[in-house]
């Protein structure tokens, strides 16, 4: 038993993932003696409804100098995010306006207001991320968000008419003083626009390894009402995003600053109508999870049976729940090809396969490859057709597992 993190209930773990490493822990054989790994275990509270880590590291322990993970990697990505800014920029911005942005990591959105000269600033605490945005001319520090940190920079800047975020509020385990945070620095007409991966997706496509260290939650609209109502702050719209294989936008104000839109009542429907709120559909999650792993781990002996080869593509902190959860190492998959040069000539956490530099993989094809940034597929596969045409077969394990050729 723990309790909740939001709402203090006593809650309980429905799944255990085993023992896991750092998702983004890529390392070196050297420190593998010193790894470190935690019980990853889920649990949903059944009074704020919010699914969510039962441990996690500490937080300097996943954020450092040293982070893994760059977020300008993906094209798509990129677009994304100037997509973002732009709506931000055309609907809500008043005159001389201040933009904030929580994990602005290597300025992937920010760079879409400093281009234009909009003031802003990113609070980014891995600094290797943060110099490579600074290094494109955006403002940030390296420093953890939180209620003392908003005081400050309201001070020292003022107050904020957007707060935004992506991939990372559903990091911070202290979210009440995140969220009393963003009420201390938005404006009277401020928004809020946050995004991350929403719990529905992953239930609907069983695609647990957006469960990891980082993720402490899986958000619906749902517990994001609850928690930000606390502080004084109303849920105004949800907008489905594509992204990281089905996310939710949540668009917020301070209560009764701007109109409800009526998608919000919808989406609060559908998560009633789809179970989201009941304990019985955790477990049948779980069996899910269960199944998925079975049949990858199938089919993975099935091809080494067989004498063909298998690499990963994509080496995602995502994976890291995959290969651990289902115990699959260097026997099965020869080695993971990755475009980010930190992560390249080391091994991925805990399961230890190599991770390749992308020529590898296009220099040599695979028979088969693991598509482990499944949720970039579009952008992979459409650049990787030659692959296909070489006799080359994709395996996804979201919504299902199969082979795709
Ligand atoms: N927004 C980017 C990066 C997401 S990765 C994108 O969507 O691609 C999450 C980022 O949040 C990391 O760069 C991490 O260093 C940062 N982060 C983690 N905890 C944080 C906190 N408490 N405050 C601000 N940033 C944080
Ligand atoms: P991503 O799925 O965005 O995030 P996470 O680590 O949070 O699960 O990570 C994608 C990884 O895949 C990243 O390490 C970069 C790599 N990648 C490639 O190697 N090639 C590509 O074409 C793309 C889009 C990503």
């Amino acid at each position: 038993m723990c309790r909740c993190l939001i709402c203090e209930t006593q809650i309980k773990s429905f799944m255990s993932f085993g023992r896991m490493p750092l998702g983004n822990g890529f390392l070196a054989p050297e420190n593998y003696s010193k790894e470190y790994f935690f019980d990853m275990d889920a649990a949903f509270c059944e009074k704020c409804k919010m699914f969510q880590l039962t441990q996690q590291p500490d937080e300097e322990q996943m954020f450092h100098e040293n982070y893994a993970f760059f977020s300008g990697t993906s094209v798509f990505m990129a677009k994304h995010f100037q997509e973002f800014a732009e709506d931000v920029i055309k609907n809500y911005l008043q005159s001389d306006p201040f933009v904030v942005e929580l994990g602005s990591n290597d300025g992937i959105m920010l760079k879409n207001f400093a281009d234009r000269g909009i003031r802003h600033l990113g609070v980014e605490p891995s600094n290797n991320v943060a110099e490579a945005a600074r290094k494109k001319g955006i403002e940030c520090i390296t420093e953890f968000f939180n209620e003392d940190l908003a005081e400050k920079i309201v001070k020292e800047k003022g107050q904020a008419d957007a707060f935004l975020a992506a991939n990372v509020m559903c990091h911070i385990p202290y979210l009440h003083s995140v969220v009393k945070g963003i009420a201390t620095l938005l404006k009277p007409n401020g928004i809020v626009m946050f995004e991350d991966p929403y719990l529905g997706d992953v239930f609907q496509k069983t695609s647990y390894d957006q469960i990891y260290d980082e993720h402490t939650f899986l958000f619906s609209a749902t517990s994001i009402q609850y928690l930000f109502g606390v502080h004084g702050l109303e849920l105004i719209d949800v907008i489905h995003q594509e992204t990281h294989g089905g996310s939710m936008r949540y668009v917020l104000s301070h209560k009764g600053a701007r109109a409800v839109s009526d998608g919000v009542k919808n989406q609060l429907d559908f998560e009633k109508s789809f179970k989201l709120d009941q304990s019985a559909s955790y477990l049948q999650f779980k069996q899910n999870c269960e199944r998925s792993r079975e049949e990858l781990v199938a089919l993975l002996k099935d091809l080494k049976s067989q004498g063909k080869r298998v690499a990963g593509y994509g080496a995602t902190s995502k994976s890291t729940t995959i290969l651990n959860y289902c115990g699959i190492g260097p026997d099965l998959i020869e080695y993971i090809s990755d475009t980010t040069p930190i992560k390249q000539g080391k091994y991925t956490p805990g399961a230890h396969i190599p991770v390749k530099p992308y020529d590898e993989f296009k220099g040599n094809y695979p028979d088969y490859a693991v598509l482990f940034a499944w949720n970039h597929a579009k952008e992979i596969m459409a650049k990787e057709q030659d692959f296909l045409h070489s006799g080359g077969k994709w395996i996804v394990f979201v919504p299902k597992v199969e082979v795709l050729d």
